[in-house]
């Protein structure tokens, strides 16, 4: 049976990660899990985050995936070091390839990033920008209604674009030449944000590099998929099924089948 790259998100953020994994690898078979009924994790305590997350692994890993792939920023700042402790196969995380994103595009060294609260109070972001280039000015918000809008399928319209004004009012004036959307749910905003900050401001989704990483890693392993026929990708959510599809194959402009997943009492334990 052909060996899966599991993804997994607090909703439907990392679905911005399964498209570009879809287009750089089409041979690769997908297992995503969106924990959408649990969602969202950014104002959730560093505990909480890392007790979903392994609960998720846990899940995914009865598929015997080839890799891991934590597409939420939120979840990588805290738990990432632990779930590559817990498990024996190759986890990637969505921080530092963004990072690396940024670096190559600023030519200014002034980087501004945008995330949930857990993932900016956490400092992943400004500690690997600083990590590769020391000279970095980095800017940093936290922006707490995002992630709402997205799960309820409301990327576009006059609402978000207000909201979306309204929270990067304190961004327009700063003097960066690049923002990473430093939660993977961002890039369903991408329009309303790009109109709001302008022409000057390139928008990093940390989408394509980490599907880079991924194909890297798989290369180096000698584990690409070598199938012939399209593999049949697997999506699980722990909310509303009909909203989760929907909103997929919205977003991967191609029909899926969503499984429930209801959490257990046992399995927060
Ligand atoms: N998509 C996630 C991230 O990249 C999680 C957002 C949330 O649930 O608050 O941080």
């Amino acid at each position: 049976m052909q060996q899966a790259i599991a993804i997994l998100d607090s909703g439907v953020g990392g679905l911005t990660v399964v498209k570009e994994v879809m287009r750089q690898l089409p041979q690769e078979k997908i297992i995503y899990f969106g924990d959408t009924a649990r969602a969202p994790y950014g104002p959730r305590t560093p505990e909480e985050v890392k007790l979903f997350t392994y609960q998720i692994v846990r899940y995914l890993m009865q598929f015997n995936p080839k890799m891991i792939c934590i597409a939420c920023n939120t979840a990588t700042a805290v738990a990432l070091e632990d779930i590559r402790s817990m498990v024996n196969i190759p986890v990637v995380g969505v921080i530092f390839p963004g990072v690396r994103a940024a670096i190559k595009t600023t030519s200014s060294g002034a980087v501004g990033v945008i995330g949930t609260e857990g993932t900016i109070r956490s400092g992943a972001y400004v500690r690997a920008l600083k990590e590769i280039s020391p000279q970095t000015e980095v800017y940093s918000l936290a922006c707490p209604s995002f992630v709402p809008l997205v799960e309820k399928g409301l990327f576009q319209g006059r609402h978000t674009q207000d909201e979306v004004a309204r929270v990067l009012r304190p961004f327009k004036d700063r003097p960066m030449d690049c923002l990473i959307l430093g939660c993977t749910h961002y890039p369903f905003l991408a329009d309303e944000i790009a109109d709001f900050m302008g022409p000057s401001v390139a928008l990093i989704s940390s989408a394509e590099e980490t599907a880079r990483e991924i194909s890297a890693l798989l290369s180096h392993r000698n584990q690409l998929s070598r199938q012939g026929q399209e593999p049949i990708h697997q999506f699980f959510c722990s909310g509303d099924p009909k909203l989760f599809q929907q909103i997929t194959q919205a977003w991967l402009k191609e029909q899926i089948r969503v499984t429930p997943v209801v959490w257990q009492i046992a399995q927060f334990s």
